[in-house]
């Protein structure tokens, strides 16, 4: 099958990535580029949403295997827009081709690259941790191991894929609220429009609607404790029920759940408010600020004072926000937990 050239504005796009990392490789190892560091192995993805395009090449600085045995705590959809990758999925090999996507779960391992056979593969992806609602939405026919796959459709389909997952980039780089709803927006309708597609009821008893009663309920009441007691009596379960169902469905605790989700509120909050930190732990559930400083730095690496010191405030500073939330230091692509040699098959 004839490779359909990728869309103008993604060859646009990627030629200024590849001028980027072409700075990035001459420069003499300390040369930092934010936004590049995503693409590199040590980036620690944190609960907020990120996206971008990473485009393989044959002998590139981004052709080696992406390796990530235990998976990542979000979400990822994958899209390629040109050549070839090949993705294990914990026991077989499986290629994907341009219009192909593939839906990791979190914790679902990755372990994938360019195939031996292409001369690139150049994919788009969003990092994000869905909706309470989207849950019925993310599981789609074809899986693939703990992975789905969606295989390409006419032209169209993937023009406007490509355009929804570029837009969802180029919002998630601000540093402002609404910016960031507007990003949830477009992968809200990425999600809709793949499930749409997919065309798969979801099979009885695969995603029970009282989880979702469950997970608003949980969202709408962050600020105070809850019990599991409380929230099974909330959607007519048992606790226990409640407790097994949710487990079994979504890979974690509700509680453990509920945590990530106030996590990511804190994120959001030390964003765009001046209030102080206890306030901020209070507006989010936690009643004890040294507690929520342990929680938030497990989850994200920093302090929420570093946190908002690093990114918070770069907007009053008239800068863009383009620093991921949790800077790191990019190290080589070569072996490492997270990316191993090219071995050739
Ligand atoms: C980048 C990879 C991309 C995706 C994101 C989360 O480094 O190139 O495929 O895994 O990380």
């Amino acid at each position: 099958m004839d490779d359909p050239a990728a869309p103008t504005t993604t060859s646009v796009e990627v030629d200024s990535i590849i001028r980027r990392l072409s700075l990035l490789r001459s420069a003499d190892g300390g040369a930092v580029d934010p936004e590049m560091a995503p693409l590199f192995p040590g980036y620690r993805f944190d609960t907020r949403l990120v996206a971008g395009i990473t485009p393989i090449e044959r002998g590139g600085p981004l052709d080696f295997q992406i390796f990530r045995p235990d998976g990542m705590r979000g979400w990822i959809v994958n899209l390629t827009v040109r050549g070839a990758g090949e993705i294990f999925d914990g026991e077989d090999r499986f290629r994907v081709e341009t219009g192909d996507l593939v839906l990791f779960p979190p914790g679902a391992i990755h372990d994938y690259g360019r195939a031996g056979d292409a001369d690139a593969w150049w994919h788009r992806w969003i990092y994000f941790q869905p909706r309470a609602s989207w849950s019925t939405w993310l599981t789609w026919k074809e899986a693939r191991g703990p992975l789905f796959v969606q295989r390409g459709g006419e032209a169209r389909r993937l023009s406007e894929l490509d355009r929804l997952f570029a837009e969802v980039a180029a919002w998630s780089v601000n540093n402002d609220l609404l910016s960031m709803e507007l990003a949830m927006n477009d992968l809200e309708r990425i999600v809709l429009l793949l499930a749409r597609n997919d065309r798969s009821e979801v099979p009885a008893g695969r995603f029970d609607e009282r989880l979702l009663m469950a997970c608003k309920f949980v969202t709408d009441n962050l600020h105070r404790p809850l019990s599991v007691a409380e929230i099974a009596q909330k959607v007519c379960l048992s606790p226990s029920r409640l407790a097994h169902l949710f487990t079994q469905t979504l890979g974690r605790s509700i509680l453990k759940w509920r945590e990530e989700q106030m996590i990511q509120f804190a994120c959001q909050l030390l964003l765009v408010s001046p209030s102080p930190i206890k306030q901020i732990a209070a507006q989010v559930g936690f009643e004890d600020p040294l507690y929520f400083s342990r929680v938030f730095r497990r989850y994200t690496g920093c302090s929420p004072r570093a946190f908002r010191s690093e990114h918070g405030r770069s907007h009053e500073r008239g800068e863009t926000w383009t620093v991921p939330p949790v800077r790191t230091v990019i190290p080589q692509p070569t072996a490492s937990a997270y990316s191993r040699p090219r071995t050739t098959s």
